[in-house]
């Protein structure tokens, strides 16, 4: 699923089983002193996925701490993204001269009840689902949970605003399985998000989305 949903500049790592139990650097040990341990071993998931992709950028190892927001500090010259799910994590990493954003999110594959459905969903949004193929395994519904989920973790770090599930429009072009984002509300960077690339991917049991904003062709050249 990964593959499909990731292009080559981005570098992604999917959790081994030895990884979910992996030693933290002290630094990042702190946040997981006092959690539950479902939390704890998806934390420690996480961060050596995400440690691995960036040794395979040849980025500098550093502990890989957090902001306020909970958004993962990556070093500098490096995005990337987190996701983890039941027994599913991975991560991706670009470097910034190739890629400005990254959104990686997966989900178990099942629909969402009414209520949620609404909450996440646009009325155009869930009118549409209707005239969709069928979704092998999985609901359109979950699918733009996803992608909005995605999209969040690709637009928050760099504009640093919060977004509600009302506040995009997701628009899923099954030939290619990609998708558009439209954004509904006055927001910083509402200009670039035609700009940002959506994908979506299945396997057994989940449904991954991703969302990334490529660099300009100036930056990618400099
Ligand atoms: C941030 C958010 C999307 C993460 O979703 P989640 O259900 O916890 O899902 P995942 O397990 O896939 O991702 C968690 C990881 O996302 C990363 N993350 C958390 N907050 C983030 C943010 N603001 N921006 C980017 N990445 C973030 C972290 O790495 C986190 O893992 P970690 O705490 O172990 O480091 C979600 O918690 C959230 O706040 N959603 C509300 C905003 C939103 O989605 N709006 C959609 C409108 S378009």
């Amino acid at each position: 699923m990964l593959e499909d949903l990731l292009p080559s500049v981005v570098t992604w790592v999917r959790a081994t089983p030895p990884m979910w139990e992996a030693p933290l650097l002290p630094e990042e040990q702190v946040y997981v002193e006092r959690v539950v341990e479902k939390r704890r071993r998806e934390f420690t998931a996480g961060r050596t996925c995400a440690r691995e992709a960036l040794r395979q950028l040849r980025a500098e190892s550093t502990p890989l701490l957090r902001d306020d927001s909970r958004r993962p500090i990556w070093p500098e010259g490096y995005v990337g993204s987190i996701t983890h799910c039941r027994d599913f994590c991975a991560a991706a990493v670009a470097r910034i001269a190739d890629c400005q954003g990254v959104g990686l999110d997966v989900e178990k594959a099942q629909g969402l009840e009414e209520g949620v459905r609404r909450k996440i969903c646009t009325d155009r949004e869930q009118r549409r689902f209707s005239q969709l193929p069928r979704l092998p395994g999985g609901a359109w519904e979950t699918l733009t949970f996803s992608a909005k989920e995605s999209l969040y973790k690709c637009y928050s770090p760099i504009y640093d605003t919060f977004l509600e599930f009302h506040d995009v429009e997701v628009d899923f072009h099954p030939d290619a399985r990609e998708f558009r984002v439209r954004c509904l509300r006055e927001v910083p960077g509402r200009e670039r998000f035609s700009e940002f690339c959506g994908r979506y991917s299945w396997e057994e049991g989940y449904l991954g989305t991703s969302v990334l904003l490529m660099a300009s062709s100036e930056e990618s050249q400099s």
